[in-house]
């Protein structure tokens, strides 16, 4: 499918230095957005940060906040996180029973609203929500971890969440998260991603290309799907 919409890039700290986090903003300066992972060892088995490090980082990102809340409750926590002034907070519609009643709330604390759904999650409700939210996340790995492979079977969703909003007419982002590299990324955007979340192929290793090259790299890739 050709891609029609801007490609946005979306490195994810989760894969930066915890304790030179100002420093590796600074590192990314050429992307779109910088994407911060809260886990809260329930919802996901893995534990991240919270709230006093996501107002921290607010304080000093130089990048709009993509905030991916992988936590149980977010009725009661994701306005909490729109209210440190994110840009856009992303739930996931596993944990909550009333998704549109936690996009209202994310909207009304100033942030733009997104659903993620896990890879083995149908579609469909998600596509219910398209009157409320301002991004789908189709996760292309099961969350929890940084690092792990991209999973291809997730692309039928992908395209279905890219027809349902292209005939909607309506302004809806359409992210990835997980295992994408500068090969991946083409397989992605092919099925209508416009919204690119990357940790380990951004923050690589000490003593290998520099995140800003990686990210220049990711975009030539994403840009040869014509
Ligand atoms: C995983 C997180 C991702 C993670 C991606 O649950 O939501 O944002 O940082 O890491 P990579 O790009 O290494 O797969
Ligand atoms: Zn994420």
């Amino acid at each position: 499918m050709p891609s029609n919409h801007p490609i946005r890039i979306s490195p994810s700290i989760l894969s930066a230095d915890f304790v030179n986090l100002e420093r590796d903003l600074g590192r990314i300066s050429t992307a779109d957005l910088v994407h911060v992972d809260v886990m809260d060892g329930h919802f996901v088995p893995n534990l991240t940060l919270g709230l006093p490090i996501v107002e921290r980082i607010q304080q000093v990102s130089p990048l709009p906040l993509d905030v991916h809340l992988m936590i149980d409750d977010p009725l009661r926590w994701a306005p909490k996180y729109a209210e440190t002034g994110a840009f856009s907070v992303t739930f996931s519609i596993e944990a909550a029973p009333d998704p549109r009643a936690v996009a209202k709330a994310i909207k009304n604390a100033g942030s733009r609203a997104a659903v993620a759904i896990k890879p083995g999650t149908p579609i469909e409700p998600v596509l219910d929500l398209l009157d409320d939210i301002d991004m789908i996340l189709v996760m292309t790995v099961e969350p929890g971890f940084g690092g792990q492979s991209f999973m291809g079977e997730t692309m039928p969703k992908l395209r279905a969440a890219r027809e349902a909003i292209d005939a909607s007419g309506r302004e809806i982002w359409l992210e990835v998260d997980g295992g994408i590299t500068a090969e991946t990324i083409v397989t992605a955007v092919e099925n209508g991603a416009d919204t690119i979340v990357a940790g380990s192929s951004v923050y690589g290793p000490a003593g290998t290309p520099e995140p800003v090259d990686r990210i220049a790299a990711l975009r030539a890739s994403a840009s040869q799907v014509a």
